[in-house]
């Protein structure tokens, strides 16, 4: 296990200060500790407890029934999730309040309030609901730019039982197409344009380019934001048709079971893998971890710079947010545009309290320097968050003096699609944090470090980050695909729920994490599986075969790099036009994320006698190192040639 053995030994720590413990939710480690240890031996309690703080139609008759791997939480409970982040604040007076902050890449913004939202969810559940016939047990595709609209079309899905799948407003058609075809879903959500760096992003004509290959597809809802945007067959102008529709619609219970959404993300094979996720469970898990671990309050303005096509949008810029009735910021563009102190500007422009975004970011923004942040008064912010990817900590240290002005907690959260809601974390007015620890599992989560064999690591002995117990808002299968589900979660450890992740945990309990063990890798905080781009290179014509892996790299976490064998003639071979060409063709296929960093020509892919590409090498030479170790195993006893070096 040597290559996730320990490097790393960070000893500064970082308390809550006395003010911020004093106003938090969680803020007496008096109280915190034996709550804590509690929810370690009964978590069924902890969770059970946790739920009484959504709004139930009917209440559950059983906390839990599991069935490896199979979880029914809160089973005989019904709910609403839309009502939840909508209806039940109206009630308690909060119309007026604002739940949406938009801001645009040029500058323009705009506010809705809960009662806003609430009526533009009415109107448009009603037109799904009576004019198209949608109804409980469909899915739905949402393909958006990052405008409030994308959360209407979400929350509007769960108001009437509709399973919603959000494919990222980034991907290709390729991308989409796949998604759809395998939720077989009856309508699209997308927009005629987005808009970023300045440009406009034709996500209708991406979804037009392949609409007649998703025989599915009844209806597509377009948000116009060109005059002159024409709307074909199937095609309907979202504003218009809401327009008739009425601004009340009374929200149906559904089961807590009920799914509330598919989410498609990157696993160890070339196909994406729909993660289904609950309602009542995932609103409980969502809604409690939101609230105890940003330490939400309602003066709070908070800033999740995700996109809603990925779970931390999901999570925590739509229903964990506005379950508690939070005002949420917005942002469509990009973090540079058009300079690089855009985010500071965001955050004295609106007031932000609470900004959650991801490493790769925070570097960006430490590399574009100091004078931007500086430019700009950043007095509104009390708390800051991190997540995606391990955070370095000169980044966390970066994080803390320039941004957090040294008085801001960091709540350095780990994840995954998976797990739905943060499971390891600080609570910000108890945890002493330390930078680049995501410090200890959330109440009701029995997380552990084991080796191969499945047994608990030593202190600063490095393993497998696995989780011991089940947890409400995780996940509950891949769709149609119940083997994958298994041997991806549950069979390499029985008894525990595999995560990926490489770890490891001080004396002191807290858990390191050190990235991913298997053959999915962050770029930017994106997650992608190495198989999927290289099905995608494969599918080229001049390609015969590709292996991926991922370097290190000081702003992305990781880049992309790509061994390709060229297929015919070697003679005459333009290097530099077919990388290109290649390069070209993954974006096309899968989305600009997975666009390769650097693709290098090779004669051979160095494989094991059993065929295996051995990646470690491959590893190792994309890191620019002299290949290591044991290649004995080798067939050809040549290393990678690369062509045109
Ligand atoms: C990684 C994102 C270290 C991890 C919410 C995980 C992290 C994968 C952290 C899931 C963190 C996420 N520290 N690593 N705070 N947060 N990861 O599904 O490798 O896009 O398995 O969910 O991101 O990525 P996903």
């Amino acid at each position: 296990m040597s290559f996730i053995d320990t490097v790393l030994i960070e000893k500064r720590a970082f308390l809550p200060s006395k003010q911020f413990a004093a106003e938090a939710h969680v803020g007496n480690p008096l109280e915190y500790e034996p709550l804590w240890n509690q929810s370690q031996r009964d978590p069924v309690a902890f969770w059970d407890e946790a739920a009484r703080n959504i709004t139930w139609i009917n209440r559950w008759k059983r906390t839990l029934l599991w069935q490896e791997p199979y979880a029914k939480w809160f089973e005989g409970g019904t709910l609403n999730a839309a009502y939840n982040c909508l209806d039940r604040h109206l009630k308690e007076g909060l119309g007026k309040k604002t739940a949406i902050i938009w801001e645009g890449e040029d500058g323009s913004h705009l506010t809705l309030s809960y009662q806003g939202l609430f009526e533009q969810v009415c109107q448009l559940a009603n037109f799904l609901e009576r004019k198209l016939g949608l109804k409980a047990g469909d899915t739905a595709a949402i393909y958006m730019p990052m405008v409030p609209e994308a959360v209407v079309a979400m929350l509007a899905c769960a108001r009437i039982g509709v399973t919603h799948n959000v494919i990222f407003g980034g991907f290709s058609g390729h991308a989409i197409r796949d998604r759809v075809q395998d939720s077989e879903c009856r309508i699209i959500f997308t927009a005629d344009v987005g808009y970023r760096r300045g440009q406009e992003v034709e996500l209708l004509k991406t979804v037009d380019s392949v609409l007649s290959e998703m025989p599915t597809v009844e209806n597509v809802m377009v948000l116009k934001r060109k005059s002159e945007t024409h709307l074909k067959e199937k095609q309907h102008d979202w504003r218009l048709v809401c327009n008739q529709e009425a601004k009340k619609h009374d929200a149906r219970p559904f089961d807590s079971e009920h799914p509330l959404f598919l989410l498609y993300t990157s696993g160890t094979t070339g196909k994406p893998k729909g993660i289904i996720h609950s309602t009542g469970g995932y609103l409980v898990g969502v809604t409690t971890t939101a609230k105890w671990i940003f330490d939400l309050k309602s003066t709070d303005v908070f800033w999740c710079t995700a996109d809603i096509g990925w779970i931390t949008g999901h999570s925590y810029v739509v229903y964990g947010l506005l379950s508690n009735a939070a005002t949420i910021v917005i942002y469509e563009g990009a973090p540079f545009h058009p300079h690089p102190g855009r985010y500071w500007e965001i955050i004295e422009k609106h007031r932000v309290t609470i900004l959650y975004t991801a490493p790769t970011a925070i570097r960006a923004c430490m590399r574009a320097g100091n004078d931007h942040p500086k430019k700009h008064n950043l007095n509104s912010l009390r708390l800051l968050g991190s997540v995606g990817e391990p955070i370095n900590p000169e980044a966390w240290m970066w994080y803390h003096t320039e941004i957090g002005k040294s008085r801001c907690p960091i709540v350095d959260t780990w994840w995954q699609t998976e797990t739905g809601s943060i499971l390891i974390a600080p609570l910000p007015g108890v945890t002493a944090t330390k930078p680049g620890s995501a410090t200890r599992p959330f109440p009701g989560i029995v997380a552990d470090i084991v080796n191969d064999e499945g047994r608990s690591c030593a202190p600063n002995e490095g393993g497998y980050l696995v989780i011991r117990n089940p947890w409400p808002s995780m996940l509950r299968g891949i769709y149609k695909n119940p083997e994958r589900f298994k041997e991806s979660y549950w069979s390499k450890f029985p008894g525990m729920y595999f995560t990926g992740d490489g770890a490891h945990r001080d004396e002191r309990g807290y858990f390191w994490i050190k990235g991913r063990v298997d053959d999915v890798i962050n770029v930017s905080g994106h997650r992608l599986g190495t198989m999927e781009v290289e099905s995608a290179l494969v599918s080229h014509p001049k390609v015969a075969e590709a292996a991926v892996v991922g370097r290190p790299d000081p702003i992305k976490g990781q880049a992309l790099v790509a061994f390709v064998t060229p297929r015919g003639e070697e003679s005459g071979l333009d290097v530099k036009k077919l990388t290109q060409e290649l390069k070209d063709h993954v974006a096309r296929e899968i989305g600009a994320i997975a666009r390769p960093d650097e693709i290098k020509l090779t004669r051979t892919l160095p494989k094991t006698r059993s065929g295996k590409i051995m990646r470690r090498l491959l590893k190792e030479l994309a890191e620019g190192k002299e290949p290591t170790g044991d290649t004995t195993t080798l067939e050809n006893s040549t290393l990678v040639e690369i062509i045109g070096e």
